[in-house]
């Protein structure tokens, strides 16, 4: 017999108070960003993904230092680069006409520039030391025996999937609960293998499908901005929603002002995926480096993260100029509804948006 899960189920695992959880974000998701959601009733969530071990311990103190509360550490779980030196120097070679717009040149050659959780024993050590009471895997899953430690530590474990056979992986992973991230999400897919052939399915019809295929909680991610859609996620089976770009704008975010404008103007209407910052597909607004993937001659783009050590490089060149036009500015679908308050206070909107939200319905479904 099939297990239904209780829709608190995932709430009590978690200790959380609301169905929300603040999206782990590399390089956005600050200490004082996931200590205030965490404070707010919510998950706050770090990405360490980019991180070393002793930084990632450092921010996980740091987080301590600022709740009490539980919180998730968020890792990278992706297959370890493949450097091939000559799709690396060709690239390096292409863009170097980019660079010099800035005063600069490429770097030499292109560095592993974090190592993959898969392989990370002083991360894994890190973690089963720190016991986060959340740990999350993106791109992947790590080996069975790291997640029968982790678990063994007693930390509750979440992994992302993007389609019904990676919700089934995740199912027989021995992880606690699914997030099922849509198309329509920002920051990078989390797709296992960037290669194969990929649904792109929408988070409507991913949530449900996860919901009908496995037996564990499933939390709904991508183009979920206020309480209508979090009520919305939770219509579909989800047991909670986690929301990357709706705390993007938040003060105790480390976006860059380039970063920030465009999230909050005009630029936040035109969202596109792209490969060509990173080396895997990732959701940002549209700029100029987000262009560069359909631009004519374009040779092929180095395995992730080896191509994201040229993108930060390039981003660095032109920002050193004044230009914010190459910034990995990721944003989901729904990016124009981002609020600029600080964390708490999003929290406590959004909360009382899902009151609003159920009350209205509750009045359109009566019979009249
Ligand atoms: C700026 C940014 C950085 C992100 N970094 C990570 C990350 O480090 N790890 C991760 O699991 N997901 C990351 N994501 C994806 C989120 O977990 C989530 O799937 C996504 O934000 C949901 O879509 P939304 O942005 O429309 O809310 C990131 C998303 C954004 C917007």
């Amino acid at each position: 017999m099939s297990h239904e899960p209780n829709p608190r189920d995932l709430l009590d695992l978690l200790g959380i108070d609301k169905p929300i959880i603040q999206a782990p974000m590399a390089g956005v998701a600050t200490p004082a960003l996931a200590a205030a959601v965490s404070n707010a009733g919510a998950l706050g969530s770090l990405g360490v993904g980019a991180m070393s071990a002793a930084d990632a311990k450092r921010a996980i103190d740091a987080t301590r230092a600022l709740t009490r509360r539980p919180f998730n550490v968020n890792v990278f779980c992706h297959a370890p680069a493949h450097a091939d030196e000559r799709v690396e120097a060709q690239w390096l070679q292409w863009l170097a006409p980019y660079f010099a717009r800035y005063g600069a040149t490429p770097p030499a050659r292109l560095r592993e520039i974090y190592t993959s959780f898969v392989v990370d024993e002083a991360m894994q050590q890190t973690l089963l030391d720190a016991r986060p009471a959340v740990v999350s895997f993106h791109f992947g899953l790590p080996p069975r025996e790291v997640i029968d430690a982790l678990r063994r530590a007693g930390i509750r474990l979440l992994a992302c999937a993007t389609c019904v056979e990676e919700v089934r992986r995740v199912s027989e992973a021995g992880v606690d609960a699914v997030v099922a991230q849509g198309i329509e999400a920002g920051g990078h897919r989390g797709s296992f293998d960037p290669a194969a052939r990929d649904e792109a399915l929408g988070t409507l019809a991913l949530t449900r499908l996860a919901v009908k295929a496995t037996h564990l909680p499933v939390i709904a991610a991508g183009g979920i901005m206020d309480g209508a859609g979090i009520v919305a996620a939770l219509a579909l089976g989800a047991q909670a929603a986690q929301l990357g770009t709706a705390f993007v704008a938040c003060a105790q975010s480390a976006i860059d002002d380039g970063y920030r404008r465009a999230l909050l103007g005009a630029a936040a209407a035109r969202t596109t995926l792209t490969r060509a910052i990173s080396g895997r597909p990732a959701r940002s607004i549209v700029n100029a480096f987000t262009a560069l993937e359909a631009e004519p001659g374009r040779p092929a783009i180095p395995d992730y993260p080896n191509a994201y050590d040229a993108g930060k490089a390039l981003n660095a060149a032109a920002k050193a100029k004044g230009d914010a036009g190459f910034g990995a500015q990721w944003a989901g679908q729904a990016a124009p509804l981002a609020r600029a308050l600080p964390a708490a206070e999003l929290v406590a909107t959004l909360d009382e948006e899902i009151r609003q939200t159920l009350t209205a319905l509750g009045q359109r479904v009566e019979p009249r």
